[in-house]
């Protein structure tokens, strides 16, 4: 299948020999007018401008299941013969192969992938390919081919990030008790456990997926039936076409069916907020990797040199996948856009919804299969972690937790560590260096047992709440993820 459609050529609008003479039909006379109504033909300029065949020709299997199950329930109301259905079938048949083999041609005189499929299949098997689109409109048409397609992706996409969030859980089990300094205004917190860190990108993908699947039961609606606007005065079984292409059911209006994108629009948001997620992942592994974190190295088949500073080692898959947030969360805005100031019902305003569209899958389809190689091939350096962890007083909070378990207020528990912790920073030492005595001197009630609790696994130990970042709560996560994983 060639991506960009060939120029106009006059060549292609010539019917086969087997084809019945009023088989050149308005279609193949498109290039020149649309019907007897019109008295001149497009310019080459206005023809590229309005064909989408560029890019909609990655629809066509979507549309010709959805002629199909058309076609079928044509025949089964008795609005076309069943020796009509069999040439259509025929012809489809054909014509897929052709396409598969990279034998089709493309024609940008006929717009779209609707009508470049439809013309093929009347020149193919004559009037039974003119009697296909009875009760049928491009409008609809092409808002059940894109919802087919769409339903697709998303399966596929949900996929991915299921093998994503695998290779999170298994890093996260790995590096149950690795510690690493928990930030709030990327200043030291509290240690948590790096495990415990990797599982909230987890919780961000899992929610993810939560809305995918959502919005694919609103993608899962057939519009066929809708035709252009206006529903049909054909017999049609509706529901009959919805089961054979295992939707959920049919849309209950035809001019919302026709022209409503916003199933198009909550899946780019969905999409957006899987794009968020991983960059806000980047970021992180973007600093991690830098000399002063020096927490993580990437495998150096995610990474590029410098052309010029030779100990460069640029993480770029992970800045990359942080701009192109940007362009997805970009056709997210664009799609809105294009909605918000349509009349019902169609209006070739809709054309513009698949560039976005496309893009996004694409774009969100890498950037999730490079994650779950990457995140499987991170290079974990607890050391440097851990001495983070010790610097920045990240215990504090512990201090002041035990001073209330031996009575003091929290308020006045958090004054006297604050105390503490202006000593320690004056003498150059970290809170469990300070003797018991200095200590003591910030308040009585200290005791030798205050260094378990100054510990970064005491620390860490001691939350152990549910969602908390003790360790045997991330491995209980784990387990949980688990299960739901599979
Ligand atoms: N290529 C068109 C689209 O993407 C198909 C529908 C055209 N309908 C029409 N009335 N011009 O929206």
């Amino acid at each position: 299948m060639s991506a960009t459609p060939p120029s106009p050529s006059p060549a292609a609008a010539s019917p086969t020999a087997a084809t019945p003479s009023p088989a050149a039909s308005s279609l193949d006379r498109k290039a020149e007018a649309w019907s007897a109504l019109f008295s001149e033909p497009m310019s080459e300029l206005v023809q590229r401008y309005t064909a989408s065949i560029g890019f909609d020709h990655r629809l066509w299997r979507a549309d010709i299941e959805g002629s199909l199950a058309h076609a079928e329930m044509l025949a089964a109301q008795g609005i076309v013969s069943a020796q009509d259905l069999a040439d259509i079938r025929r012809g489809l048949g054909q014509i897929t192969a052709d396409i598969e083999a990279g034998r089709f041609e493309w024609k940008l005189e006929l717009e779209d992938v609707h009508l470049n499929i439809e013309a093929r299949l009347t020149q193919l098997v004559g009037d039974a390919g003119k009697r296909l689109h009875t009760g049928r409109s491009r409008n609809d048409q092409v808002a059940t081919d894109v919802r087919l397609w769409l339903r697709g992706e998303i399966d596929q996409l949900r996929g991915l990030l299921a093998a994503l969030q695998r290779a999170l859980v298994d890093q996260a089990e790995r590096h149950a008790e690795v510690i690493l300094p928990g930030f709030t205004h990327l200043q030291v917190a509290q240690p948590v456990s790096f495990g415990h860190h990797l599982l909230a990108y987890v919780e961000m993908f899992a929610r993810d997926d939560e809305r995918l699947a959502d919005v694919r039961k609103r993608v899962n609606r057939l519009p066929l039936g809708a035709a252009a606007l206006a529903g049909t005065s054909y017999p049609l079984d509706r529901e009959r076409v919805a089961r054979t292409l295992g939707m959920e059911g049919v849309c209950q209006n035809s001019l919302d069916a026709v022209s409503d994108r916003d199933f198009a629009i909550e899946f780019s948001a969905a999409a957006s907020l899987v794009m968020v997620h991983v960059s806000r992942l980047s970021e992180e592994l973007i600093l991690w990797m830098s000399q002063n974190f020096a927490f993580v190295d990437l495998p150096d088949r995610f990474c590029t040199g410098s052309s010029i500073m030779p100990q460069k080692k640029n993480p770029d898959v992970p800045e990359l996948a942080r701009g192109k947030t940007g362009r997805v969360v970009g056709h997210l805005v664009g799609l809105l856009t294009l909605m918000k100031g349509q009349p019902l019902a169609y209006n070739k305003d809709n054309q513009e919804d698949k560039e976005p569209l496309f893009d996004t899958v694409d774009t969100v389809r890498d950037t999730l299969r490079i994650f779950a190689e990457l995140v499987a091939g991170l290079v974990v350096k607890p050391e440097a972690m851990e001495r983070a962890a010790r610097r920045g007083y990240a215990t504090a909070t512990d201090l002041a937790d035990y001073l209330v378990k031996k009575g003091l207020p929290f308020r006045d528990a958090h004054e006297t560590v604050a105390h503490a912790v202006k000593l320690a920073i004056a003498e150059g030492r970290d809170l469990a260096e300070l003797p018991l005595e200095r200590l003591q001197q910030m308040h009585p009630a200290i005791g030798e047992d205050v260094f378990g609790v100054l510990s970064l696994r005491g620390s860490l130990d001691a939350r152990r709440v549910v969602g908390g970042t003790a360790p045997e709560q991330v491995r209980a996560q784990v387990a949980r993820h688990r299960g739901r994983l599979g």
